[in-house]
């Protein structure tokens, strides 16, 4: 493997140049949301300006343009996840992807007495979901337990797999603490016991090659726009039977062959699950950015974080009072921390005032903050496009802002 050119890559992304309170601006909040290469955006224009039209309904050539250009995305997103695209539902985000899972998969099958088994490290949108089709249905949730350094503990996990639980919910990689789980075990196990495995892949498929075929869940969601992609994209993979045997969630026009008052009958998958008027221009922009990654590599990717998250890690040893939060074996590019005497948010926003961009709060991580006993912390997010000497920045500038806060 060739080592990519990063230093022209970086040149790759227009918004990576601009100052914020006139500092060159250093971006470490790409698990929030990542930035976008010059090839995403220019496709996104060249759809606006070529081949604009609605997909799937009107015969004239510019409609068969948009739906070839919209079809083709959801190919290659299926080929970059190593899936058929026939099993690939593109929605507006995971949190969509995952409502679709809970509200028609997990729904009509839940009864009172099941249980639905979520790690403590879940984003929001894996576990609301599922608080309220368990309200509706009479099932519990039941929570899988960390170890004090941010991993899951497999143990715990494995005792908690009992006879009662019908559905695993599991992220991939932690958007708070970067815990790279080993999800391919854990699904292995979680089938022998008939249990449905539903994987938030949201921070895992930017960073890491993921073959979620080789992964053997039931189903997998990510969003575009931490893949480099534009916002109100993502996509919901899951096994063709049971997207078969699924209701449609959303009703509306394209997820139909045929409407009568008495009744309709729907389109096959995965398009009965994509009523209305699809973010055609997105998608045509996820399918480039999905391209984009490959054409660089995502083993390259991973290394690349690797080696700005121990050089992080290392140059972060020099700042007094400081706190890492998740700090397991496995661990992607994503660092909470907390610096003893500073409030999270007083931290982000001197660090903005420097032109560092850094997330501060819950993280949509509510139960995973209350495990480690604080209310808010904040987070640098690296992606392949920073540099190491961004980290030196973002170093030497906490150095300056703490002695501004003590
Ligand atoms: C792990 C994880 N899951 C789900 C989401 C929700 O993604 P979206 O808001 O794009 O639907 C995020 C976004 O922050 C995330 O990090």
């Amino acid at each position: 493997m060739t080592t990519p050119d990063w230093h022209r890559i970086r040149q790759d992304f227009p918004l990576l140049d601009r100052q914020v309170h006139g500092k060159p601006l250093v971006y470490l909040d790409s698990a929030n949301t990542s930035q976008k290469p010059a090839a995403v955006i220019a496709a996104v224009d060249e759809f606006y300006r070529q081949h604009n039209a609605n997909v799937s309904r009107a015969v004239h050539q510019l409609g068969s343009e948009a739906t070839a250009l919209y079809e083709g995305a959801r190919k290659t997103l299926a080929r970059f996840i190593h899936v058929h695209p026939d099993e690939l539902v593109l929605t507006s985000g995971t949190t969509f992807a995952l409502n679709l899972v809970a509200y028609s998969w997990a729904l009509p099958r839940l009864k009172p007495g099941d249980v639905i088994l979520l790690s403590r490290m879940e984003h929001h949108a894996n576990i609301v979901p599922w608080q309220l089709v368990a309200e509706r249905s009479g099932a519990t949730i039941r929570v899988a337990e960390l170890t004090p350094d941010g991993a899951l503990d497999l143990d715990a996990l494995r005792k908690a797999m009992t006879g009662e639980v019908k559905i695993l919910g599991l992220t991939h990689v932690s958007n708070v603490l970067g815990t790279v789980n080993p999800v391919a075990d854990i699904c292995r196990e979680a089938r022998k016991r008939g249990i449905i495995t539903v994987i938030d892949g949201s921070q895992a498929v930017p960073h890491m090659p993921v073959d979620v075929t080789a992964i053997g869940c039931d189903f997998y969601a990510a969003t575009g726009h931490k893949l480099c992609g534009p916002t109100g994209t993502g996509f919901l993979w899951g096994r063709r039977e049971h997207l078969s045997a699924m209701p449609p969630f959303i009703g509306g026009g394209e997820m139909i062959r045929e409407v009568r008052f008495e009744g309709s009958v729907f389109n096959d998958a995965p398009h009965k699950f994509e009523a209305g008027t699809p973010n055609i221009a997105g998608f045509v922009g996820l399918g480039s950015a999905a391209n984009y990654l490959q054409d660089i590599g995502s083993a390259a990717i991973q290394t690349r974080e690797a080696a700005l998250l121990a050089h992080a890690m290392e140059a972060m040893q020099s700042i007094d009072g400081l706190r890492i939060l998740g700090t397991a074996p496995d661990k992607a590019a994503i660092i909470s921390f907390l610096i003893e005497g500073t409030h999270a948010h007083d931290l982000a926003t001197l660090l903005d005032l420097e032109g560092i961009a850094v997330r501060s709060g819950q993280h949509c991580a509510h139960p995973l903050l209350q495990f480690f006993g604080v209310t808010a912390t904040c987070r640098a997010s690296l992606a392949f496009y920073n540099t190491h000497e961004e980290i030196d920045t973002f170093v030497a500038a906490i150095h300056k802002v703490r002695k501004l806060l003590a």
